[in-house]
């Protein structure tokens, strides 16, 4: 009965899934704090008492390390906490259970390598504290009552458990049920599947009293709505505080759908990290969606910190702030004179796992960013196509239907690299295989692609049809490569093609399998130029607890899911890239799309924000969801053009361009029930305007590029929030519907209908002024300004002091522009000096690992302008050459230009000034890009 009950609850989820009729977010599908057992009983801990204390005697000390122990009074556990000091001015926290009673899961995959570590020099021991110093920056731990106050100079910037609310949950037996007591059973249960199973024989362990988990009912079963967790090993929650003294907001933790600085969660639920499918997603919500990385940062006018919490279990995240202060508090602080120095506080709460906490210590913004980089990697340079334009749709039919879109792109003369392929492409969802009626020929398809320059991405998900006729299904049973029911068998659930089973992607052996799939020779109707896009790996199941693997379920190395759960998509996403890369035979770089991401996820993937909804508030959105993911190490993300459901009209759809012309990932993408959406469809306005936007994007990939290298070797965010260039301006704290790409260029997206007129605020302190794209007109940073705009464009400015490379001659694609010359940007600052950087590679290979590249420095300063190496020892032998140097507030009254270099010796140049946007323009100096040469402007 309860197996039927359970069927039918399973075909009306699926109606559910698939009825695009419905609308808005299920909120019932997803838990709240207040159905997560151990978020309850996180959240219930009370400030400023914590029972746990240090204990000076067991203190040792080794070169990068403390060792000391810590005890738990109340409950009598020991553990064992370790401060570890990092390069880069960061310090690794970890607490542990002395003796759990069976291993505990530390994260694995997240961190790129070993943290480079540093002298840890012990410098206070005493009965109340220890003072450890790492470089520059130091760290008290208080004995009694426990926390830890870390330092930049002498200045206070993070406080651990200063509020007391860590928990650490110890291992413990099953209580026997007593026998007069019917087993617990949680209050949200409804139609829970399985009876709750009697200790099973676990062998005898201590019992420490006073945690209060004993008393909570969902302790060792929980049930949320027909869904049993059987919970075998009881509580086993982590969670502590961070005080951020001086900080104004706090930022990160995606994945939401919500405002780029994070929200007072003092009368909402947390925010929650748990990787999930969310039918319809709302925006201004704190729950889950496809990613989760639990990095946070805080900032202050002063100063920038932050701490990467390395847990893939459930976690929620709390955060108050000094604004929560209510109203009363406010008016005794005014009345007082009394100014409060704000700060931010954060609780962040784990299902299970260990405490691994990283401490950023900044003290700039890029500070930090880089410091989160240098634990979790960036992302390899993208070949370059996968920064042109993506076009995509759920689905494109078959292969004349994939021709004629690609063909109306030259037809109507819109740049576009890559053509997509939806899951309609497959035999009957069997992931490797081809719908041969509809793609009888698809090399054939691939080759009317390439010979345009062009590349296809086709869809590969983690979960497998269980047919008995489908290879990867019989291998993966033969060879046990599914996770696992708690019972040892195969587990089963529901996706895309009805019954499934998903791979176990923790299993080297499975990994090595799966990697072997992509082989040219075994994955037919592929070559180099098919890539590859993984969706759905959160993992989503249509019939699963939230529409995901049940937390019970067993990995490899007997770990549940549980503890795994954030890192399924990483793992996943990580066997797909490392499979490109054999595929090519280290050759060539590869591009993979992923939905579902977790802190590290850069090094292998490119992220979108899933289904989002064809709204200008989903628009609205997606600059702050990209810049979160920015920060968060994710740098190469994008939201799909037009919104996935729903239809957008003409005018959402341009400005969905044109905002989407500014973020790293540029894809259109459409929900199988929409209207086709193709630049062409709608009005020649649309057209017109979508053309511009597109050919816009393409001139500007030379300075994408840089910025990626730049991403790659330094760990800089390529787009960024204000505030990471402009800390102290205060009002720049909140914005979150403009971007800095790079520290160049600045962007205000449209998000409303029928705009004529926008404020933008401009950066920098009243010093820095900012010059329209289009026009060159000028504004003057830090104040509001009204810009007006049409529908043709949304406004983008240049900064004074920067040269952007530009690439004029649109095509119909980045190949067939890879030997195109440059356009140089100059905007002189007021002391007539300019810089930027250029860098130039083959595009597509990994030979720039072995120095084949050009990383140039570009200089006006006065009437010379300079290209020199950055990077000596590096050359490539590049065809392109310099085309137009275009000087904004030059130097007065330049008659000529001369050139000097090697090859060229000094050639005289044409100039050209035009008074009316105060432009000089240098023609055709023609020298090649490899080479150092100066232009010398005479007057
Ligand atoms: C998921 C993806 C969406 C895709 C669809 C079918 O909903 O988020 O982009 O089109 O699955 O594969």
């Amino acid at each position: 009965m309860a197996f039927l009950l359970a069927r039918l609850g399973t075909a009306v989820l699926l109606l559910a899934i698939m009825a695009q009729t419905t609308s808005g977010v299920q909120r019932e599908n997803f838990k709240k704090c207040e159905n997560s057992s151990f978020c309850r009983r996180c959240r219930k801990v009370e400030p400023g008492k914590t029972p746990y204390e240090l204990l000076p005697d067991t203190l040792s000390h080794k070169e990068s390390t403390l060792h000391i122990e810590l005890y738990n009074k109340v409950t009598g556990v020991y553990y064992r906490l370790e401060l570890t000091a990092l390069k880069n001015d960061l310090f690794r926290l970890y607490i542990n259970e002395k003796s759990p009673l069976h291993p505990r899961y530390e994260v694995e995959y997240a961190l790129k390598d070993h943290p480079q570590t540093t002298v840890l020099q012990l410098v206070e021991k005493t009965s109340t504290h220890i003072t450890v110093k790492n470089g520059k920056n130091k760290a008290i731990l208080h004995v009694n009552p426990f926390k830890v106050d870390f330092y930049v100079g002498n200045q206070l910037v993070i406080s651990t458990n200063d509020r007391g609310f860590m928990r650490f949950e110890h291992l413990r037996t099953k209580p026997p049920a007593k026998p007069d007591q019917p087993q617990q059973v949680e209050e949200n249960a409804e139609n829970a599947e399985k009876p709750a199973e009697p200790a099973a024989d676990q062998p005898d362990a201590p019992q420490f009293p006073g945690d209060g988990a004993e008393d909570d009912p969902g302790a060792w079963e929980e049930n949320y709505k027909s869904h049993h967790d059987e919970k075998p090993l009881g509580p086993e929650a982590v969670a502590m505080d961070f005080s951020f003294p001086g900080a104004e907001q706090a930022y990160g933790i995606p994945e939401h759908a919500d405002s780029f600085a994070l929200k007072s969660t003092k009368q909402t639920d947390p925010y929650r990290l748990y990787n999930l499918d969310v039918f319809e997603y709302e925006i201004n919500e704190k729950m889950s969606l496809y990613g989760a990385i639990p990095v946070l940062y805080a900032h202050g006018k002063e100063t920038t910190s932050g701490i990467y919490w390395n847990n893939a279990a459930e976690t929620w995240v709390d955060i108050t702030s000094s604004a929560d202060n209510d109203f009363v508090k406010s008016l005794v602080n005014m009345v007082s004179g009394t100014v409060k120095k704000p700060q931010v506080d954060a609780h962040i709460m784990s299902e299970s796992g260990v405490i691994d906490v990283f401490i950023l210590l900044g003290p700039t913004p890029m500070d930090v960013f880089k410091q989160f980089a240098s634990l979790t990697g960036t992302a390899n340079l993208p070949p370059i196509f996968s920064l042109g334009y993506h076009q995509s749709r759920w689905n494109y039919n078959d292969e004349e239907d994939v021709n004629q879109v690609a063909t109306n792109f030259d037809k109507y003369d819109i740049p576009m690299d890559v053509m997509w392929l939806d899951i309609e492409y497959t035999d009957g969802k069997r992931y490797f295989t081809w719908d041969k009626l509809k793609f009888p020929h698809p090399l054939e398809m691939v080759k009317n692609l390439t010979e345009k320059g062009r590349k296809l991405v086709v869809i590969i998900d983690p979960h497998i049809k269980r047919a008995s006729d489908y290879f990867l299904h019989n291998d993966a049973t033969d060879n046990g490569y599914y996770v696992k029911s708690r019972d040892g068998k195969d587990y089963e659930g529901w996706c895309w093609p009805g019954s499934s089973s998903y791979l176990d992607f923790f299993d080297p052996k499975v990994r090595e399998y799966y990697s072997g799939l992509y082989d040219i020779s075994k994955f037919e109707g592929t070559t180099n130029d098919v890539h590859i896009w993984n969706d759905m790996n959160e993992p989503s199941v249509f019939n699963g607890p939230e529409i995901t693997m049940p937390k019970d379920l067993v990995h490899y190395g007997n770990w549940e899911h549980r503890d795994v759960h954030n890192i399924y998509g990483l793992v996943y996403t990580m066997s797909t890239y490392e499979a490109l890369f054999k595929r090519s035979g280290g050759a060539l770089r590869p591009f993979v799309l992923t939905r579902a991401f977790f802190a590290g996820s850069q090094r292998f993937a490119a992220v979108w924000t899933g289904d989002n909804m064809a709204e200008w508030e989903h628009l609205r959105i997606s600059y702050p969801m990209c810049l979160s993911l920015a920060i968060s190490g994710i740098s190469f993300c994008g939201a799909d053009v037009g919104g996935f459901f729903k239809n957008p009209d003409a005018e959402l759809l341009t400005r969905w361009y044109q905002a989407g012309a500014w973020l790293p990932f540029f894809r259109q993408h459409a929900h199988i029930d929409t209207k086709r959406r193709e630049p062409w469809t709608y009005n020649d306005d649309l057209l017109n305007n979508a053309r511009d936007t597109l050919r816009l994007r393409y001139s500007y990939l030379p300075y994408w590029y840089t910025l990626f290298r730049e991403h790659e070797v330094n760990g800089t965010p390529v787009i960024r929030p204000i505030w990471a260039h402009y800390p102290t301006e205060i009002s720049a704290f909140t914005i979150d519907d403009q971007i800095l790409v790079g520290d160049a260029i600045l962007v205000r997206s449209i998000y409303q209908p029928a705009v004529s007129e926008v404020s933008v605020y401009f950066p920098g302190e009243g010093k820095v002024a900012w010059y329209d794209i289009e026009t060159y007109k000028m504004y003057l940073g830090k104040q509001i300004d009204s810009v007006s705009v049409t529908i043709h464009r949304i406004p983008v400015f240049q900064r004074e002091g920067t040269i952007v490379p530009r690439k004029m001659r649109i095509r119909r694609s980045t190949v067939a522009m890879r030997n195109d010359p440059y356009t140089l940007v100059v905007i002189a600052d007021g002391e007539g000096r300019a810089q930027g950087n250029l860098y130039i590679d083959d595009e597509s290979s990994f030979e720039y690992r072995h120095g084949k590249y050009l990383y140039l420095r570009i200089k006006l300063d006065g009437k010379k302008l300079t290209s020199t190496f950055l990077e000596n020892l590096a050359t490539y032998d590049t065809k392109s050459s310099l085309e137009r140097v275009d000087i904004v507030n030059p130097p007065k009254d330049i008659k000529k230009a001369v050139l000097h270099s090697k090859a060229m010796g000094n050639v005289d140049l044409e100039t050209k000034y035009n008074p009316h946007n105060n432009v000089l323009t240098v023609r055709k100096p023609t020298v090649k890009m490899g080479e150092e040469w100066i232009i010398d402007l005479i007057a």
